[in-house]
This record gives C-alpha cells, sequence and structure tokens, in this order.
C-alpha cells in the first residue's frame, strides 16, 4: 500500500446508477481510486435506478463499462472481485418519498457492521430536471442534517439560466448547507488544469509578468472534434455557450486571471475566482454582436467519414437554432487585466480535439537586430494543453547556428507524459476523493456558479431572441465560422490554432 491517508468510511449512494455517466466514468474511476488504495478501509457503493439488476448484473454491467472506459481496463489481476464485494444495486422509484427510507436503513446497518459513522454521499447522476425533485426527498432524511458527515453532489448542467440556477441553488440550501453541497465542473479536477495554479503559484518566474504590461492577449479554445454523440435531446435545449463557455471555460478562465491565494483553503481559492468573474466587463445586449459569435454545423466530412449536419441529428428540431460553436470575447475590469482581451471559444466537429489556453506576450520594446535577422521574429507565447495533450510550452527567439544573425522561435516544453511516464488520474478520480475527503476547493460555490451565469445571460437572451441568418455557418473538420475570425481580427489579431 502507498503511504498516504486513506478517506474515512463513505457510502457512496449514486442516483442514475444504471445510467452513462456512472457506467463511463463514475464507475471507472472508483475503481481506479481503489487499485491506487485511494479508497476508505470501509466503503460502500449503492447504484440507484429504476431498471431491476441484481448485484451480480449490476456488477458485470459495471465491469463492461470499465473494460470499455476505464485508463486501467478490466478486472486488473482479480482484484475486481474484491471492489465488487462493496458495490450493489438498489431498485428504487426516485419519485415515492418512502422509498427513500431505504437508504436509512442500509447506513444504519453499515453503522452497526462498520461500528463507526460512515460519510454518506448522495451523488446525483442524472438527468438536470430530475435534480430539483431528488433533493427535496433527501432533506426530508434525518441523515441529511449532519453537516459534517453527509454530502450531496450535483452534475452540471446547474441550472438552464440564471433564474433556474438561482432556484436550485436556494432549494438545495434550504435543506443543505453549502458546505455539504458539491457542484461538479470536471474540467476542474484534471491535472493539468490544476497544475495552472501551482505553474502560477509555485514559481516565482511567471506572476511578475502575469498581467497587462507584458501580456497583449488570452486564448482559450476548447475544440471537439466529436459531433453530438447521440445527446441530441439534451443539447438541443443547451447550446455551445451553456454546454460549455457557462462552467468549463470560465472556470479556466478564472484559473488564469485570478489573484494568488493566500492559502490553499476551498474558500479563500473561490473567493479569488469569484473575484475574476465579478471583474468580468458585462456585455449589454446591444453590444452582444460586437462581443460574440454563435455557430452550428452543417454536414460534411470529418476525417474522410460523412456527417449528418445539426438539423438532422437525431432529437433536433429541423429548424433549429442551437448553437454548437460559440467565441466570446470578455475584459476584465481590474488592475491587472485591464485592456487584454480575452478570447474564448469552443465547438463541436471542429478540426482537432484540443483544449488549450495562450497567453500572447507583448512585442519586445525595443528591436536592436538587424531587420533581416527577423523574417520569423514572434513575440513570445506560453501554451498550456490541458487535454489531450498535456504540456506547456514557452515560445521564444533563439540565434540560428551559423555565421549569421537570425532569430528563430523555439519552443520550451514540460510534457507530462516525458516527466511522469505515467497516466495521471481522471479528472472524476480526483473529485471522487475530494467529495470523500469533505474538500471543497475544485468545486463550485453557489455564488460563482450564479456569476457565471449572469455573464453569459444578455447573449444568452439576445441569440434567442435574434434568429440567426446563416445557420449552418461552419463546415465539420474546420475551425468554425468566418464571423469569429472577423471577431477577433478586428483587434488585429487570429485564433491560435494546433496546427499552425
Ligand atoms: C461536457 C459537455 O461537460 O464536457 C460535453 O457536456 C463535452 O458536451 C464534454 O463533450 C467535454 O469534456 P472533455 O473532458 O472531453 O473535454
Amino acid at each position: 500500500m502507498q503511504d498516504h491517508k486513506r478517506p474515512p468510511a463513505s457510502i457512496l449512494f449514486i442516483f442514475g446508477g444504471s445510467g452513462d455517466l456512472n457506467y463511463r466514468k463514475l464507475s471507472p474511476a472508483l475503481y481506479n481510486l481503489f487499485l491506487d488504495d485511494w479508497m476508505p478501509e470501509q466503503f460502500a457503493i449503492i447504484g440507484i435506478g429504476r431498471t431491476p439488476y441484481t448485484n451480480e448484473a449490476y456488477n458485470e454491467h459495471l465491469l463492461d463499462g470499465i473494460s470499455k472506459f476505464s485508463r486501467r481496463k478490466g478486472e486488473q489481476n482479480g482484484e475486481w472481485a474484491e471492489f465488487s464485494q462493496h458495490v450493489s444495486f438498489l431498485q428504487l422509484d426516485a419519485e415515492n418519498a418512502e422509498s427513500y427510507d431505504a437508504m436509512t436503513e442500509i447506513v444504519k446497518q453499515k453503522e452497526a457492521e462498520w461500528g463507526t459513522h460512515p460519510n454518506v454521499i448522495f451523488y446525483l447522476a442524472v438527468a438536470p430536471q430530475l435534480v430539483p425533485a431528488i433533493a427535496r426527498k433527501l432533506g426530508r432524511l434525518n441523515l441529511c442534517s449532519d453537516k459534517h458527515n453527509t454530502r450531496i453532489v450535483v452534475e452540471k448542467p446547474f441550472g438552464h439560466d440564471l433564474q433556474s440556477a438561482h432556484e436550485l441553488n436556494a432549494l438545495l440550501t434550504s435543506m443543505f448547507s453549502e458546505e455539504q453541497i458539491f457542484r461538479i465542473d470536471h474540467y476542474l479536477g484534471k491535472e493539468t488544469v490544476q497544475n495552472i495554479l501551482a505553474l502560477r503559484f509555485a514559481n516565482a518566474l511567471f506572476e511578475p509578468v502575469w498581467n497587462r504590461n507584458f501580456i497583449e492577449y488570452i486564448q482559450i479554445t476548447a475544440a471537439e472534434s466529436v459531433g453530438l454523440e447521440g445527446r441530441g435531446g439534451y443539447y438541443e435545449r443547451s447550446g455551445a455557450l451553456r454546454d460549455m463557455v457557462q462552467n468549463h471555460i470560465l472556470q479556466i478562465l478564472c484559473m488564469v486571471a485570478m489573484e494568488a491565494p493566500v492559502s490553499f483553503d476551498a474558500n479563500e481559492i473561490r473567493n479569488k475566482k469569484v473575484d475574476v468573474l465579478n471583474a468580468i466587463r458585462p456585455i449589454s445586449k446591444d453590444k452582444v454582436h460586437e462581443y460574440a459569435v454563435r455557430g452550428q454545423y452543417s454536414g460534411g466530412w470529418m476525417k474522410g467519414e460523412r456527417v449528418a449536419g445539426y438539423r438532422e441529428e437525431k432529437g433536433v428540431q429541423p429548424n433549429s437554432n442551437t448553437d454548437t460553436y460559440a467565441a466570446v470575447k470578455f475584459y476584465i475590469d481590474n488592475w491587472r487585466w485591464q485592456g487584454v482581451p480575452i478570447y474564448v471559444r469552443t465547438g463541436k466537429y471542429m478540426h482537432q480535439k484540443t483544449t488549450q489556453i495562450n497567453l500572447q506576450f507583448r512585442q519586445a520594446p525595443h528591436f536592436a537586430f538587424p531587420t533581416e535577422s527577423a523574417e520569423s521574429w514572434r513575440p513570445n507565447r506560453l501554451t498550456i494543453s490541458i487535454n489531450p495533450e498535456m504540456d506547456i510550452r514557452i515560445r521564444f527567439q533563439a540565434k540560428r547556428p551559423g555565421q549569421t544573425m537570425t532569430l528563430d522561435p523555439v519552443e520550451m516544453v514540460f510534457n507530462y507524459d516525458a516527466a511522469y511516464g505515467e497516466h495521471a488520474p481522471e479528472a472524476y478520480e480526483t473529485l471522487l476523493l475530494d467529495v470523500m475527503e469533505g474538500d471543497a476547493t475544485l468545486f463550485m460555490r453557489a455564488d460563482q456558479v450564479e456569476a457565471a451565469w449572469k455573464l453569459i445571460m444578455p447573449i444568452l437572451e439576445t441569440w434567442e431572441n435574434r434568429v440567426p441568418q446563416n445557420f449552418p455557418n461552419y463546415a465539420p473538420d474546420s475551425w468554425g465560422p468566418n464571423d469569429a475570425d472577423a471577431l477577433i481580427a478586428q483587434d488585429g489579431h487570429s485564433w491560435i490554432n494546433l496546427s499552425k
């Protein structure tokens, strides 16, 4: 066993136990934690759903998911047999309040068996519209008044807009205290996202230049090469701005732009992040066209395969105006970032899957070299690749070897695989462990979620009220609509694409 402290005894109830998220992400994450000796000495995982499953059939189903989606596939030298003894299935009608008492019984049994009062975690891996009803029924259980040991985990999307997010927060906080509520944004669990804080605040090198005096602009790209993957029903009501910008991209932006925390206390970090959201310049509805661009993909070809246009996808209206691409220009009105544009974009069926952050530095203040030495001269750039590449690159000028003074841009690279040579834990492993440990640093607080909604509401409302004239406006396997290039070209800039 590795030398580390495991979390205390825990019972995890997973609503949506027979669903896709549990199959692809949660069970593989829990099994990996088990393989790495991070699960508590005493634990029980109870999948909850309507489908009747015997425990054996349920475990077989989960093992199938692990064989397909885990970073470590399959049984792993028989360890699965031991793990699966901790896993069972509870068939429950989530709409019937009485049936929730079965969970109290299970907790009592485990308490007696283990001789300790365990953490009780309710993980709501269900469709967003089911969350309020389940939360209300859970709130009735005496268990939930235990602020220290009982926790509720809520997946994104957290609300559909500012109003519904506010109502959901009000509902949850009427039954649970804020420390009990864990709002998941899986990007915050990614190693490379957490490393932004290490890069910025564990080194003396970067922070002095991490501001408007040295940085000309910032870009955050979250491009996906997949389409809807069968999620038409959900996506049609969401769109790219809601699905990716309101949460993942704004969270990354907070990590990049926040002030230095005084400590690693969960609230200290979250205070610093919410300060960023509160300092972002609101975009008024009449200015949305100057700050935001939307797109929707047409049918076409993706890496040699014919793909349907968004409007032809299952679950999508034939005249749908849902955005599958969104680009926004933000400004942060504070001393550090005044005047520095922050361009963000995300889209489905883009040319390449890549999530990356680019900080483009200003030009050197004086250029003493002969003009001909610098044909390929470029400003410095720091690139943080979040996934699938996991690296950090610094671009700087070097003298090309030879008898003339010719300058070339070169890169210094830190690559996770090369440096550590092992598979990093998946985001859900980190987040589930944090829930069991009661560490909320990487989870979104009520005010953060609402501040993020507040920022994007004018864009959402303007888009909803104005029918786009040019949809579909980008082809699969491209970098999105031309309007997105124009959005930043007006500032004299262009999007930084990986293949460039
Ligand atoms: C999810 C979105 O939150 O993030 C999906 O709902 C998206 O539409 C996914 O595909 C992207 O996550 P990752 O970790 O693959 O970049």
